[in-house]
């Protein structure tokens, strides 16, 4: 399919991490589905064909553990929590085409066979583990990492000292190969500066070989050839992507993986990027399985400078924030405010400033645009001439220009400026109403110059809501009931055509943005800073 520009439809596999079914969700897992979300709205909208993954990771032993506190089985356990996450996703319209658990029996049979596989191609082998061990982060670290004081240093908890059998995968014997890939594929990870830090923080201070196996608990994927054994929770986690596109006979597997010609995008927050960017890709290259286009790292949301965690219990609860702001302004707001790849403190002043944006620049222009087009014509949006008032022209060139950029934004993956230039243009066509001043050419009964403005405010807003779609996954449709036009004509290809509104009625209804505070929330609130 060919979009009105010429711009062919590709194919795209892009998956969210799956996470951990340890705890409740929180403002940072909705950060991470919500841009992977958009991303995959904006594809689609583009007219590209994505099949979009997420799911669970319910293996290991902070789950074990976790569930052995609540005092139930972990299965009931990981059923909780995986139901939360399921209710937030349907509440946020994460639009997403399967949703894996690593609990899942064809999961577990897709893993027992790839480990059998690296088994058998000696790329795993029998050995004995001695180093410090962090339960939460299920890592092994060495001397040297854990430093003096003896502490993970992912998380910061204190780590032990453990000494056992188990299986390691021969990281050495890929880290050339890897560093070639990389040479190859620089954008590989973005941020770019990503490779680098793989490079300098883990490879080039010696990569040893990979512990992938636990002999301690029960809560996991068991290995074929050595039941003592439970597989490693991220080896078991990174084949996640494979088993959501049915690996390794399903015509997905076909479509969506092994076809050159599908981008894989692999979306993760910078705390996992080592294992995406380092070991996955290893594995892959055990296997001999195609290894992912990109691996997009995003930064972490953070409260009183410290990252946001279920183990911190500092996360912000997503359902009380939609609750008291709406899906919609809680996506704009993560998408519009976080740059992406940057970690982000998360501040009471900067939130509220940054919703206050919707009412006054969007809210607004709505709302007078359909007020006048009420008072002026009764409601019938006027036909619609190019440059008829001396400010017309100027406009549809922006209004092109934004499209133009929208599309070549959304290209480069790059969505929150995709997005931000959107926001310009609602900035430029609020002037466009102080400039033309409908009111004084009523005043003049300069109708024709009026009917311009009208229908030039009314083709805008139609733009505005098509492009803003991906993340107001609500609101866009009530801005087109109230611009009168059909759902069949609520598309893409139809917003450079000038005159698609001509004489549709329109009407006025619900406020588009509320942002009325109260009391609670802004206690809520208050309690970040
Ligand atoms: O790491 N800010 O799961 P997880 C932004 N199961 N994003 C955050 C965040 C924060 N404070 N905290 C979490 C795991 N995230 C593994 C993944 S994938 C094969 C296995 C987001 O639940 C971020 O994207 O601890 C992070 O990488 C992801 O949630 C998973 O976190």
């Amino acid at each position: 399919m060919t979009n009105n520009d010429n711009r062919r439809s590709e194919k795209f596999y892009i998956t969210t991490p799956i996470y951990y079914a340890s705890g409740s969700p929180h403002l940072g897992h909705v950060y991470c589905s919500v841009f992977c979300d958009v991303l995959v709205r904006c594809k689609r909208l583009l007219g590209h064909d994505v099949f979009f993954s997420t799911g669970m990771d319910e293996h290991g032993q902070k789950i074990e553990k976790n569930a052995k506190n609540a005092k139930v089985l972990p299965k009931i356990f990981v059923d909780n929590v995986t139901n939360s996450f399921k209710e937030l996703w349907k509440i946020l319209k994460i639009d997403y085409d399967v949703f894996i658990r690593t609990t899942e029996e064809k999961h577990i049979n897709n893993v027992q066979k790839i480990f059998s596989k690296m088994l058998k191609n000696d790329d795993i082998f029998l050995g004995k583990y001695v180093g410090w061990y962090c339960v939460d982060c299920e890592s092994f670290w060495s001397d040297s990492q854990v430093k003096e004081e003896k502490k993970c240093p992912d998380c910061s908890r204190k780590v032990v000292k453990k000494e056992e059998e188990s299986y390691f995968f021969r990281c050495t014997k890929y880290i050339k190969k890897l560093l070639n890939f990389y040479e190859k594929n620089s954008n590989f990870c973005f941020p770019i500066s990503c490779l680098n830090e793989m490079n300098n923080n883990f490879i080039k201070p010696g990569l040893k070989d990979l512990s992938v196996s636990r002999v301690n608990g029960e809560w996991g994927i068991k290995v074929l050839e050595n039941d003592k054994h439970l597989i490693y929770v991220w080896m078991d986690a990174l084949f996640n992507y494979l088993s959501a596109v049915d690996f390794d006979n399903s015509d997905n597997y076909k479509k969506f993986w092994q076809d050159k010609n599908t981008k894989i995008i692999h979306v993760v927050g910078g705390d996992i990027a080592r294992f995406h960017c380092i070991y996955w890709p290893m594995f892959l290259m055990s296997c001999n399985y195609r290894i992912p286009d990109n691996i997009l790292v995003h930064g972490l949301i953070k409260v009183k400078g410290e990252k946001m965690s279920k183990s911190k219990k500092n996360g912000l609860d997503p359902f009380l924030l939609i609750k008291y702001f709406g899906v919609d302004t809680i996506r704009y707001f993560l998408i519009s405010e976080i740059p992406f790849g940057y970690n982000y403190n998360l501040n009471y002043e900067r939130f509220v400033e940054r919703i206050n944006i919707l009412p006054h620049q969007l809210g607004n222009l709505l709302n007078r645009s359909i007020s006048m087009i009420l008072r002026y014509f009764d409601g019938e949006i006027p036909i619609f001439n190019s440059s008829v008032t001396p400010f017309d022209k100027k406009i549809e060139e922006k209004m092109f220009l934004t499209i133009k950029k929208y599309k070549e934004n959304i290209d480069n993956l790059n969505i929150s400026e995709a997005i931000s230039v959107v926001f310009i243009f609602i900035m430029d066509v609020n002037k466009y109403i102080d400039d033309a001043s409908p009111w004084i050419l009523f005043k003049n009964k300069n109708i024709k110059e009026l009917e311009s403005v009208m229908a030039h405010l009314a083709h805008f807003l139609f733009v505005i809501a098509i492009l803003l779609s991906p993340v107001f996954v609500n609101k866009y449709n009530i801005i087109l009931d109230q611009l009168g036009i059909e759902k069949n004509l609520r598309k893409i290809d139809l917003i450079e055509k000038f005159g698609i509104l001509n004489n549709k009625k329109v009407k006025k209804s619900e406020l588009l943005f509320d942002n009325k505070k109260n009391d609670e929330m802004i206690e809520y609130l208050r309690s970040i800073n």
